[in-house]
């Protein structure tokens, strides 16, 4: 039902396929009434001039009306709504939630949805309320399970949706995510609409971190009333796939409008700002002289078609690695939405495992940035990376990056084998020259290199004075070194060069496959045009290419290299030996033939594909964590990038 397509971090593009339609996540669920005489928008509107694939609907208030049940009965749920795509149909759990109670059986109801033809049935779950004791949310949890398990075996095949449960409490959030994820064919955060509606988003992001790691990853995630835009970014960074809104016609009943950067009345709007496609054609302005039935009717579609933008926006930005720098902006809607930020930087650690080695770009965007999990991270390994090479000396080296590392003193130069670490500032403190252009340090842009006095650009003549900040791990080392002259050509310093490649090679892969290398079977090409480093070569073939990110990626010789000198399960994944003549072609491995796979491989990094007697016979990228290979039924799990030839 569900397949991974991209992701940055737990945001993922995915495909979510239902007896009607296939649609891509993140994806929105208008909330429909089932009654036709009480949509603001129908179905058909929502579909035609607002691209909806999807809608959600309650089936307990439909049940509630009996002729129009009857008709759900024999025309279906798709001809009653006049709506062809996915829909799935909520319980009445909700109902309880606002009236405190519901007269109705969880037979009944899951028998109802299954009657009219739902593609997303969904069992009566206790709504358990954020604040309620322990004792009696431990009960809504165990009560929901009971009511999960006994549903699961009343619908079969049917599309399951499990709802999560607990309220506050981490382990009974735990226990619920763990008890229904095998149950499951999409997990639903339940009661958190209290918390949306009194802004409690910092509870909401402390919530949602503690049940994220016992949610199953193979199944895709809906948070249960999460329908503000501006929350669409954050639910997705923590692992929303589906969300559904309601206050598109709530907020438009109320003469609000919706944008991803919060909310506004429209009585307080005298100019014609917004520029989506409604609008254009129908300004605010005018709006708010329309009579009162077609006011609330623009301002629901201004609203659907804002949630729906957000909702693209982002997907794009996880195409391109920037959910964090979009969450970010996001945080400025509200205050509330700061402080949600704030209670994020408190989760970093939960979001290594799925952290890619690298993205396009790091844009430093709120005070918040500089500990995004990419900077974690590369603290740790750095750390790991300094240990036991004595202290390192920081070079006043003005200016970041490889650009400059030709420049370097003499004594750098000369020994690429030197265990004196020579540091240069950076925005993140002091960094080992050689990798100095990896990311996050290399793409890295800060507010001052905007600001004429920060400038990290070379001076003429002085450097500014090293970083020695407390925790830095460097001490300065005697009279600042004089700067060699720019160089003429790129790699014109052979060591350093040399320095710089077993420095990204023992970044990726450690200390023992660096020191393994053979340095005089080591050669190392630049780019003619820009002077970066392309590519390691061993025995004169090419074994590393060195990506855009500064980072090294293996060809089948390195490939070879590395999986002689790291022991299984180390940067492996296993593929059954039904796929091996696959990927002897060069085909993607799929998650459903891994057998297994190294649970510290992120998503995005390169990986060695073996078969159960440690044979290779690929590499690629890694499009699943190493954690999640296997379980996903469907999709790549590893994108083939070079690959032995012939048959075995
Ligand atoms: N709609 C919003 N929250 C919930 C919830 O917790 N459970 C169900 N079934 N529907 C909801
Ligand atoms: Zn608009």
């Amino acid at each position: 039902m569900f397949e991974l397509l991209d992701r940055d971090g737990y945001g993922r593009i995915g495909r979510l396929t239902t007896p009607h339609g296939t649609v891509r996540t993140p994806v929105l669920l208008p909330v429909i009434h089932p009654d036709p005489a009480r949509q603001v928008l129908s179905p058909s509107e929502i579909r035609s001039t607002l691209g909806a694939e999807a809608v959600i609907t309650s089936s307990y208030i439909l049940r509630g009306r009996p002729e129009l049940g009857e008709r759900a009965r024999s025309e279906g749920l798709h001809g009653l709504l006049d709506f062809p795509g996915t829909i799935m149909t909520d319980s009445g759990a909700f109902q309880q939630h606002v009236y405190g109670g519901v007269d109705v059986t969880p037979e009944e109801i899951l028998e109802f949805q299954r009657a009219i033809g739902s593609d997303i049935v969904t069992p009566l779950d206790v709504f358990v309320e954020p604040d309620v004791p322990y004792a009696e949310a431990e009960r809504g949890v165990v009560e929901t399970l009971l009511r999960v398990r006994a549903a699961r075996e009343q619908v079969g095949t049917r599309l399951l949706a499990v709802p999560v449960q607990g309220g506050l409490f981490p382990e009974l959030r735990a226990r619920s995510a763990q008890g229904s994820s095998p149950l499951a064919d999409l997990l639903c955060v339940g009661g958190i609409v209290p918390l949306m509606e009194s802004y409690r988003f910092a509870e909401l992001v402390r919530m949602l971190a503690d049940v994220r790691p016992f949610l199953s990853p193979e199944r895709p995630v809906h948070l249960f009333g999460l329908g503000h835009p501006m929350l669409f970014a954050l639910g997705a960074l923590l692992g929303g796939d589906v969300f559904d809104t309601s206050s598109y016609h709530k907020f438009a009943r109320r003469g609000s409008l919706l944008f991803p950067e919060g909310s506004m009345d429209l009585a307080s709007v005298t100019e014609d700002f917004c520029g989506c496609s409604l609008c254009a054609e129908l300004p605010l302005s005018r709006v708010a002289r329309l009579p009162e039935d077609q006011r609330i009717r623009h301002l629901a579609a201004h609203n659907l078609r804002q949630c729906f933008l957000e909702i693209a926006r982002v997907r794009q930005a996880i195409r391109d690695g920037e959910l964090w720098e979009l969450v970010e902006r996001r945080s400025t809607a509200h205050p509330a939405m700061r402080a949600a930020l704030l209670e994020l930087r408190r989760h970093r650690e939960l979001f290594l495992p799925v952290e890619p080695p690298s993205r396009t770009s790091f844009l430093v965007t709120s005070d918040a940035s500089l500990e995004r999990p990419a900077i974690l991270r590369f603290e740790r390994k750095l750390a790991a990376y300094r240990e036991g090479r004595g202290s390192p000396s920081l070079t006043p080296f003005p200016g970041l990056g490889l650009r400059e590392l030709e420049r370097a003193p003499a004594a750098v130069r000369a020994d690429p084998l030197s265990r004196t670490l020579w540091e240069v500032t950076t925005p993140i403190g002091p960094v080992p020259i050689e990798l100095s252009g990896i990311y996050p340090v290399g793409p890295l842009l800060t507010p001052a290199e905007y600001a004429p006095e920060h400038r990290r650009s070379v001076p003429a003549e002085a450097s500014p004075p090293p970083d020695t900040g407390p925790g830095s791990g460097a001490e300065q080392t005697g009279p600042e070194t004089p700067l060699e002259p720019a160089p003429t050509s790129p790699g014109a310093h052979p060591t350093l060069a040399l320095r710089h490649a077993l420095g990204i090679i023992e970044w990726c892969w450690g200390r023992g496959v660096r020191e393994a290398l053979p340095l005089d079977r080591v050669e190392v090409h630049h780019s003619r045009s820009t002077g970066r480093m392309r590519e390691i070569l061993l025995d004169h073939e090419v074994a590393f290419i060195v990506g855009n990110d500064g980072l090294p990626h293996f060809t089948m010789a390195g490939g070879r290299w590395v999986q002689r000198l790291a022991p299984r399960p180390s940067y492996r994944v296993v593929a059954h030996a039904d796929a091996v003549p696959f990927l002897r072609e060069g085909r993607s491995l799929f998650s459903r033939h891994v057998l297994g796979a190294d649970p510290a491989v992120p998503p995005g990094a390169y990986v060695l594909v073996v078969d159960e007697q440690d044979r290779l016979h690929a590499v690629g990228r890694a499009i699943l964590a190493g954690s999640e290979m296997g379980r996903f039924l469907r999709g790549v799990a590893v994108r083939v990038t070079a690959h032995e030839h012939g048959p075995q």
